[in-house]
């Protein structure tokens, strides 16, 4: 059965992805600050090591899927701790566990970004260069400097999808297929804790999807679990909306 790595395993999609891999007989590594198999702080260097080292212990250094759900919203303490769990957690896990996923069985990786990503503006500020550019001290900085939430959120998740769209090849090369998985709203707590914010909580519960409702986290789980399978098997570098029509409400001529 294969083995899988999940961030973010202690709650909202994470938790509901877990069940189901568990329940169809994966072989799973819960990551999370607390309440999982891997206990670590993803905001930190070491904590990113310790989940590397773990993962690599715990499967022997072949791992078949790995999936990045950990993320903090709008609401997160800092705007730094937004880039440092959003993105630098996500492209350190992608680099330390690469090589395991190229000795996997049909191996396949997502990162959970965001329709937030094709929010206008998100895409050309200058901490989204600096994420890019891996320079995490200065982007934590701008991020924190600049003090809004929202488009930190917002960048965090557009980076993350150029930054696996850029490793197309690389990844390719490894036999390992990499995408990413953008939801709109999910009922989680991240969302719930976003709907009662005082500076966003009235524009989040009025930005509604096409479809009339927000998902539950067990739909994202679903979406998630058909592009690690083979089902999928031509399916590599896309962003895959998964946001009851949010994308195409947004930028209708943009794809
Ligand atoms: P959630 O809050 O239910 O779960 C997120 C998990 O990440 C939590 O268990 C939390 O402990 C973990 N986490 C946060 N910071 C961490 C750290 N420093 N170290 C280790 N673990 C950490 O949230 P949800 O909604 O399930 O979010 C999952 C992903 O989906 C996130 O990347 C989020 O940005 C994304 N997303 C969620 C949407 C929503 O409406 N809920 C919409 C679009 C994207």
């Amino acid at each position: 059965m294969p083995i899988t790595a999940v961030t973010g395993a202690a709650s909202g999609i994470g938790a509901a992805l877990c069940q189901q891999l568990r329940d169809a007989g994966h072989d799973v590594i819960g990551i999370d600050r607390a309440n999982s198999d891997i206990n670590v702080d993803l905001s930190t260097p070491a904590g990113r090591q310790q989940a590397v080292s773990e993962v690599l212990e715990r499967c022997n250094g072949v791992l078949d899927h790995l999936v990045l759900c950990a993320g903090v919203g709008v609401t997160a303490p800092s705007c730094g701790l937004i880039l440092a769990v959003n993105y630098f957690a996500v492209s350190s896990l992608l680099d330390g566990l690469a090589e395991a996923l190229g000795k996997g069985s049909q191996p396949s990786a997502v990162v959970v970004g965001s329709v937030a990503s094709v929010q206008p503006g998100a895409d050309k500020q200058p901490i989204v260069e600096l994420m890019l550019a891996a320079d995490e001290a200065a982007a934590l900085d701008a991020a924190n400097q600049a003090n809004n939430p929202s488009m930190a959120y917002a960048g965090s998740k557009y980076a993350v999808s150029v930054l696996v769209r850029r490793q197309v090849h690389e990844w390719a090369k490894r036999g390992v297929r990499l995408n990413v998985v953008a939801p709109g709203v999910v009922e989680t707590p991240l969302y719930q804790a976003s709907t009662e914010d005082p500076r966003y909580g009235e524009a989040t519960r009025n930005f509604v999807a096409p479809l009339g409702r927000g998902s539950q986290p067990g739909e994202l789980a679903e979406v998630i679990r058909f592009l690690l399978s083979p089902q999928a098997s031509f399916i590599h570098g896309t962003v895959l909306f998964t946001d009851g029509g949010m994308d195409a409400m947004v930028r209708p001529s943009r794809f």
